[in-house]
């Protein structure tokens, strides 16, 4: 498997996604594929984040001729708003950033979606890079360049598409990932290889002890298969009108769960919930089969992922997932599977099918 990746972007290549073991190779890789002088740099971080890898990318950057400085809040869905947006802005007005200069997002999944926006937004657009340290965020949001940040109780309402300059992976951040986080992750492989790759689910499916004992070639397959699937959909598709929504698989229902659990739930964990009542719908469609509902769910199981769920009810799931983005007029764009392998997206469920699916997840 190949060390790195290119993603192209209005037919263009755009950036560089780089899977390396440590981040030994960070200034290399920026001087060669971004190879810009910048007046200022930030290093864009969590609470968490910051205690295991800020110093060691602070002092990697310090090596170039540049001002760098950093930015950190605490970690969790709860700063992903504008008013922790409003905060940067003046950490980057006090340190006089000009529009020749650099964002560093360094950490899951928040910190590149804000960290991304407040790029795109910041005197009209200045350059960013990602360094994913999460599992989920490697193999999914930091690839594609969807920003932005939740607003009031929607997730992801305020955002921009806005493309990194690189993004760069150091793959043993995954060993620092506590078991739910690791999880979390593994339900976006999941759907990758779902939406697009039976080979790749079925590797997944055997796989499931050495992937999760963290073994570095075996998460390095993982990693950059999924970052390969996701970018041909977001070459072809970089906006969302039609196959990239297929990365929303389990998401229209997954979300739903996600806010009414007040996100004590992880993203991964309701996106898991989400994509067996998928399975379901899509079983009900006639296309997937029973014993393929039966081995999802088995396969989620082995990575430590929810299938059921209690103290939700089947008809506030529903609710909350019509004041999802995803909608279009007043139907769910749905996505199912026709089989293995193969996404497709369906509007026409009836209330007391969704109602029957959720059902099926509440334990
Ligand atoms: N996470 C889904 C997407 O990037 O489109």
């Amino acid at each position: 498997m190949n060390e790195e990746l290119l993603i192209n972007y209005e037919n263009q290549p755009c950036y560089k996604i780089v899977f390396r073991p440590d981040f030994n190779d960070l200034i290399t890789v920026f001087n060669q594929e971004v190879g810009h002088t910048y007046d200022n740099i930030c290093i864009v971080t969590d609470s968490n984040v910051a205690e295991l890898y800020l110093s060691d990318v602070i002092s990697t950057f310090k090596k170039l001729d540049v001002n760098v400085s950093s930015f950190s809040f605490p970690a969790g869905e709860k700063s992903k708003n504008l008013d922790m947006v409003k905060l940067l802005y003046e950490h980057l007005i006090i340190k006089r950033f000009t529009r020749n200069s650099l964002l560093v997002a360094l950490g899951g999944g928040v910190v590149g979606d804000l960290t991304g926006f407040a790029a795109a937004t910041f005197l009209r657009g200045i350059d960013f890079i990602q360094i994913p340290t999460t599992l989920l965020s490697q193999v999914d949001s930091s690839v594609g360049g969807k920003t932005g940040v939740d607003f009031n109780k929607y997730k992801n309402m305020v955002g921009a598409f806005y493309m990194p300059r690189l993004v760069y992976m150091n793959l043993n951040t995954i060993k620092s990932l506590d078991d739910d986080n690791f999880a979390c992750g593994m339900a976006e492989v999941i759907k990758s290889a779902l939406i697009a790759d039976s080979n790749f689910y079925k590797w997944l499916k055997d796989n499931a002890a050495i992937i999760s004992s963290k073994d570095y070639e075996a998460l390095k397959y993982t990693v950059s298969k999924c970052c390969e699937i996701k970018g041909h959909v977001v070459e072809i598709d970089p906006k969302e009108k039609g196959i990239r929504a297929y990365l929303n698989f389990g998401h229209s229902l997954g979300h739903a769960i996600e806010k009414l659990s007040n996100f004590k739930l992880g993203h991964g964990q309701c996106v898991s919930l989400g994509m067996v009542c998928a399975m379901h719908l899509s079983n009900r469609l006639g296309y997937v089969s029973n014993i393929d509902v039966t081995d999802v769910i088995s396969t989620l199981s082995a990575y430590n992922l929810p299938i059921t769920i209690s103290d939700l009810s089947a008809t506030d799931i529903l609710e909350a997932s019509k004041s999802d983005k995803k909608m279009k007029g007043n139907k769910i764009k749905f996505i199912i599977l026709k089989a293995l392998g193969e996404a497709d997206s369906y509007m026409d469920f009836s209330d007391e099918d969704l109602l029957w699916a959720i059902e099926k997840v509440l334990g």
